[in-house]
C-alpha cells in the first residue's frame, strides 16, 4: 500500500502516514543543560514506564538510577564506553534499564520469562515519551560495559539482563556540546513502513 502522503511533519521529520506529532518529536538529543532533575519529576518517568504491558503482567523492568552530583552517580557513569561520557557528563539523570529473566512465584521454582527483554522495551519506550511530553528527553545508550554495569547496578548476570543505559536531561543547544558530538545533533529518519510490515509472510528486503 503506498503512503497515504498525510501524516504530520514536526522536528524535521515527516511521517506518511497520520500519528500523533509525539513519535516524531521524541528523539534522542545528546546536548543537555546538566540543571538538576526534581525527584518527584523522575518518578513521573518511571510511572509511565509502570503502566507498560508485559506477558502475564510479569513486570520484568527494573531501573538503576543516579542523579549527577551525587555519591551514586560515578559507579553508573562510569561504566559507560568512553564514547558516551563526554556528552552524558551534562545530563542530570542516568538509568541503566535493567530485566529479570525469570517469572517467580512464592513457593514455585522460578521460570524462564520469554519476553523480558521485550517488555522491557515497552517500559523504556513509555518512559522515553513521557520525558518528552514534559519537556525533557532520554537517550538511550548500548555503549555501556556489560560486566562494570552488572556490577555498578547490583544486578548479576545470572538473574538479569542490562538492556540499555539512558542518559535523561533537558534538551538544549549543539553548541554546548564538544565539538564532535555537534553535526550529530540531528533528529534522524526512518525507512518506510514498507520496509518492515508484511501481510501475510515476511517478504525480501
Ligand atoms: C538500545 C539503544 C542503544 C543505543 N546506543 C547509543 C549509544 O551508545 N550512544 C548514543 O549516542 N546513542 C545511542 N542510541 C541512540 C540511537 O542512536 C537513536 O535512538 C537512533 O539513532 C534513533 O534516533 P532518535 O532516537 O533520535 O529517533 C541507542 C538507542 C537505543 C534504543
Amino acid at each position: 500500500m503506498p503512503p497515504s502522503a498525510n501524516g504530520p511533519t514536526a522536528n524535521g521529520r515527516s511521517a506518511d502516514h497520520d500519528i500523533d506529532p509525539i513519535f516524531l518529536n521524541r528523539w534522542s538529543p545528546r546536548a543537555f543543560t546538566g540543571e538538576a532533575m526534581p525527584s518527584a519529576l523522575l518518578m513521573r518517568l518511571f510511572e509511565a514506564a509502570r503502566w507498560a504491558p508485559s506477558a502475564s503482567n510479569i513486570q520484568p523492568w527494573r531501573f538503576v538510577y543516579a542523579h549527577r552530583g551525587t555519591p551514586q552517580w560515578a559507579p553508573l557513569f562510569d561504566a559507560l564506553m568512553d564514547m558516551n561520557q563526554p556528552w552524558v557528563a551534562q545530563a542530570s539523570v542516568l538509568a541503566y534499564a535493567i530485566s529479570d529473566r525469570f517469572r517467580r512465584r512464592p513457593d514455585r521454582e522460578p521460570t524462564e520469562n520469554r519476553s523480558h527483554s521485550f517488555d522491557t522495551g515497552a517500559a523504556w519506550a513509555y518512559l522515553a515519551l513521557q520525558a518528552h511530553h514534559l519537556g525533557w528527553a532520554a537517550h538511550g545508550m548500548g555503549g555501556f560495559h556489560v560486566d562494570a554495569a552488572h556490577e555498578a547496578t547490583g544486578a548479576p548476570a545470572a538473574d538479569y539482563r542490562i538492556e540499555a543505559a539512558i542518559a535523561i536531561g533537558r534538551p538544549t543547544g549543539a553548541e554546548t556540546l564538544p565539538e564532535s558530538y555537534r553535526a550529530r545533533e540531528i533528529p534522524s529518519n526512518r525507512e518506510p513502513v514498507a520496509r518492515f510490515a508484511f501481510e501475510g509472510r515476511l517478504g525480501g528486503a
